[in-house]
């Protein structure tokens, strides 16, 4: 039956956190206590004012479909928060909202690739960049990266690896799996590496807010030509409203609204009044408070594990990952991971999930568990390696 269904179905992989996922549901159904650092998502509900809202929304009667680009109301205040953070002046217009940061690389992805075509992406990285790619009959050219360039790609390596048939490079700062931050320096390489073969920088902003001791830097600050993806999830913690959103260069957001209102006719119109309050002072007061405390466990953990001999080569800037080879105790990712689930009952994402290179002797730590869940996590890590036959 398989064979009734797409080839760009078939080409998509699942998740493989996905079976730990489950064997980890399976055991806390039997009554084990599982310490989960494999999820990529807060754990803080969202703020009580973006809920307050959203319940007003809805007793008000905003339930219906909004205009393809968002409601005007909420793209002006994104850009009013633009001004406020980077000190950018944003039209607007250049302003779409989308279902999740997902649907902004669904909409630039579509506008973006012809069949054939492809992106320069970083190995490692989010999973889903190079399936969205695929679902257009695109591709993408992962660039193996390591610490030595931050993991992040570079306008050398764009000049490397670009042939005839790329289009673009796609890179996240902060990045997911491994936090690393691109600064302006290195934003305006990429932007200049792209441009010079009329190319497509596509930059994924979603993580921007969460960096500790610092702010990252917007692409908008040096090229008002790119694309950027954005996310009401991370930060503004609002995963399950799905809502996010895209800023383009003026003479994209035309076609960007036809995709929009083919694809989906509008992001959530609850989430979208709902989120209006988020530039609020009072919650934004709340949403620094929780990057604080992300800032605080990252400053927990990352010293933590690398006493245990992982090796964290790059300091993570910013997210909530820490991205750890795991070579010091010998063995494969995958068995690593089910090892410490199965005896320790702590999950975390085996490399595998991000891409190919060295994925097999690295894994990704989500500190999105409080303070002491995560003492309780190192603790039962260090036990775990002592039973841990690599
Ligand atoms: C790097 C990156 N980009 C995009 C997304 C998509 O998130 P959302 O659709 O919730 O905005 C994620 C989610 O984990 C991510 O890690």
């Amino acid at each position: 039956m398989a064979q009734s269904y797409s080839a760009r179905s078939r080409a998509i992989e699942p998740f493989h956190v996905m079976a730990l996922l489950a064997r980890a549901n399976e055991l806390q159904a039997s009554g084990h206590d599982v310490i989960h650092l494999e999820i990529g998502e807060p754990d803080f509900t969202t703020a009580a004012p973006i809920v307050e809202a959203g319940q007003a929304a809805l007793a008000a009667g905003h339930t219906r479909y909004t205009a393809a680009r968002g409601l005007p109301a909420l793209r002006e205040a994104i850009a009013g928060f633009y001004q406020q953070r980077y000190g950018l002046d944003i039209d607007p217009q250049r302003i779409l909202i989308t279902p999740g940061g997902s649907g902004a690389l669904l909409l630039a992805s579509s506008l973006l690739v012809d069949p054939g075509k492809h992106w320069l992406l970083a190995d490692p990285g989010y999973p889903c960049n190079r399936h969205f790619l695929r679902l257009v009959e695109g591709g993408a050219q992962l660039v193996p990266v390591g610490p030595e360039v931050n993991y992040q790609l570079t306008a050398d390596l764009v000049e490397r690896y670009w042939d005839q048939d790329t289009v673009g490079a796609l890179v996240a700062s902060p990045a997911n799996p491994t936090g690393t931050v691109l600064d302006r320096t290195e934003l305006a390489g990429l932007s200049a590496a792209t441009r010079a073969h009329n190319g497509h920088l596509v930059v994924d902003e979603i993580y921007h807010g969460l960096t500790y001791g610092m702010d990252a830097a917007s692409v908008l600050e040096v090229d008002d030509d790119a694309f950027v993806l954005n996310s009401f999830s991370k930060y503004f913690g609002m995963t399950g409203w799905r809502l996010g959103g895209g800023g383009a260069p003026p003479a994209a957001v035309g076609d960007l609204e036809k995709l929009a209102q083919n694809l989906y006719i509008s992001a959530p119109s609850m989430a979208q009044q709902a989120a209006l309050a988020c530039f609020e002072p009072q919650t934004l007061a709340i949403l620094e408070e929780r990057r604080a405390e992300f800032g605080r466990r990252r400053d927990f953990l990352l010293p933590a594990l690398r006493e245990l001999g992982f090796r964290i080569a790059v300091e993570p800037q910013g997210a909530f990952y820490l991205y750890a080879d795991i070579s010091a105790f010998g063995g494969d990712a995958f068995a690593f991971c089910q090892h410490f689930l199965e005896t320790e009952h702590v999950a975390f994402t085996p490399g595998l999930d991000f891409g190919r290179y060295q994925a097999g002797h690295h894994v990704r730590f989500a500190y999105t568990q409080s303070l002491p869940r995560l003492e309780q996590a190192v603790e039962r890590i260090a036990r775990g390696l002592r039973s841990w036959q690599g």
